[in-house]
């Protein structure tokens, strides 16, 4: 199942993050703007419980969020949305996956993992801000799941129809919210139209 978010504030800030004239440091910040949005979305059904909470006139019945968010970011890209999930869930655990598309191939190459042990009411927010053959987010998706994380969601700003289905056909179970369903991959498996290479804009590489 996926979500594309079509707030006309995701689809605005969309169009400046995919014009090539957008330096750096603004695209830094509408990565992480747009990430907002997505993972508002994607909390919006996670689990709460009653809390009374004394305020200076009388007692207010209120509701605090019961899960443990676990972000996940896929390095390096990933980690142009953690501030913004950070600022969301303050109090989230973090845990990172290295993982590079071998240039040849496409297939995923993972290099690093550290991962918070997984709880029984853990929520996995993995966050990529490309989804395009799939195989880097399923590859994540199916580490965690060894991991023992049992609740799962992917969050990405650009996708694409190959990837989509391929991360759908993987992992039914997981949930993705996308800010826009792009058109195709081209023959080297960037998203069209896309918006580049996600990590080399965010950091100036090339
Ligand atoms: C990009 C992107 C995803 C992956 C998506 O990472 O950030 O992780 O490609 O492609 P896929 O769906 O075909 O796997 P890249 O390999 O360029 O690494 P980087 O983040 O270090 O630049
Ligand atoms: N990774 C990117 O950064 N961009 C694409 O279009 C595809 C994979």
């Amino acid at each position: 199942m996926y979500i594309e978010v079509r707030h006309p504030l995701v689809q605005h800030k969309l169009s400046l993050v995919r014009d090539k004239a957008t330096g750096s440091k603004l695209f830094r910040e509408l990565v992480g703007e747009i990430s907002k949005f997505l993972a508002y979305e994607a909390l919006r059904e996670i689990p709460t419980e009653p809390v009374a909470v004394e305020t200076p006139l009388e007692t207010a019945q209120c509701h605090r969020v019961t899960s443990e968010i676990v972000l996940v970011p896929i390095l390096r890209a990933g980690i142009g949305m953690l501030d913004a999930l950070t600022d969301l869930v303050p109090n989230a655990r973090i845990g990172f996956l290295g993982m590079y598309r071998d240039p040849v191939t496409s297939e995923p190459v993972e290099y690093y993992a550290k991962l918070p042990q997984a709880t029984d009411d853990s929520i996995a927010i993995v966050i990529d801000p490309m989804l395009a053959t799939g195989g880097s987010s399923s590859a994540a998706v199916q580490l965690l799941k060894d991991k023992g994380f049992k609740k799962i969601i992917f969050i990405c700003i650009v996708s694409c129809p190959e990837g989509l289905a391929a991360l759908s056909k993987d992992h039914p179970s997981v949930p993705i919210y996308t800010a826009c369903v792009d058109r195709q991959l081209n023959d080297h498996n960037y998203i069209l139209p896309g918006l580049g290479d996600a990590g080399d804009r965010l950091f100036g590489t090339k």
